[in-house]
């Protein structure tokens, strides 16, 4: 048996979705049952349950408006992940936990290593690697998985707000100094499942393969879903947010290979299908 928290968000469901069809016997959890900032309900609930693993999705993913909202986005990513982590130590299950390319700095221009210098810039990042340190802390039989740019079926991201805008609009101002990887959750989804199922714990990186800028991922949504709106590249300094986002996103994906698992296919595959699964 294995627990998906976060069920109801983009990776949740498709990691649900991919381990009903491998017939793998699990649940999918989201708030309305059980909310991971209650220790108490989480470790009763883990320890009845007894999963080999849990595959911890959810998440607090407002970026900016964790910025002001610092001690709410610490409950769920610090303290919601040592809750799990405390049960799943109690309940001796493996733990996958996601965590994000928010944890670097993002400076350079080559890709972060599974070892790289931590320093977050943003109150985002910064729980999310407090999340791994709890994990790390607590737990032997973990997995951590960074992750970057997610799209999904279930959930707003880029994508589905590119595909608005571009009906709407003439042209559009993409920042194309922020360099990183989309991550296509039904690609992703797999790869947990088989680390789930694997014993080969450790610290990984995992996003679709290549790289590219915010502005040419919107320029080529726009030619793959055959809209005419046209995309300005513009420096991130021209389109202040309230949180910092990494210039540098690039994550290699040498632990993916070295531990014989497969390399996610390329981030422009992974569009055309994506479009062609919600046109459906
Ligand atoms: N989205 C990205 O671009 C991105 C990038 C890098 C890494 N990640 C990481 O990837 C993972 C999956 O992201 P995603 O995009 O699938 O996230 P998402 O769509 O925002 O889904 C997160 C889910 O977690 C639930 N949740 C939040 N607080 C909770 C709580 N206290 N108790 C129970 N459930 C709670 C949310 O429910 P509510 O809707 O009710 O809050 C939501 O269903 C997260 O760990 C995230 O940090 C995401």
């Amino acid at each position: 048996m294995i627990l998906v928290t976060g069920v109801n968000g983009q990776l949740g469901y498709d990691v649900v979705k991919e381990l009903n069809r491998r017939n793998i016997e699990c649940l999918g959890i989201d708030r309305e049952e059980l909310d991971i900032a209650d220790g108490n309900a989480i470790r009763k609930y883990i320890s009845e349950l007894k999963p080999e693993c849990v595959i911890h999705c959810a998440a607090y993913t407002a970026v900016d408006r964790a910025e002001d909202e610092e001690e709410v986005c610490a409950k769920v990513n610090v303290y919601g992940t040592e809750n799990i982590a405390k049960a799943c130590k109690e309940a001796d299950s493996k733990m996958i936990y996601i965590s994000t390319d928010y944890v670097f700095d993002g400076k350079g221009d080559t890709p972060f290593e599974v070892d790289g210098k931590i320093e977050p810039h943003s109150v985002y990042g910064k729980t999310k690697y407090e999340g791994e340190l709890k994990v790390k802390e607590i737990l032997d039989r973990y997995f951590i998985i960074r992750i970057s740019w997610v799209f999904g079926i279930n959930g707003n991201n880029f994508i589905k707000t590119m595909l608005r805008l571009g009906k709407e609009k003439e042209s559009l101002n993409v920042v194309c100094d922020q360099i990183g990887s989309p991550t296509y959750t039904f690609d992703l989804a797999p790869l947990l499942c088989d680390m789930a199922i694997s014993e080969k714990y450790g610290v990984y990186h995992a996003t679709n393969e290549g790289f590219c800028s915010w502005a040419e991922f919107a320029a080529e949504i726009m030619k793959k879903a055959d809209l005419g709106c046209n995309i300005n590249p513009i420096p991130t300094s021209e389109y202040p947010a309230k949180a910092e986002r990494p210039l540098n996103s690039r994550l290699s994906k040498k632990s993916i290979t070295d531990n014989g698992f497969n390399l996610l296919p390329s981030w422009e595959d992974a569009l055309e299908r994506y479009l062609k699964e919600i046109n459906k």
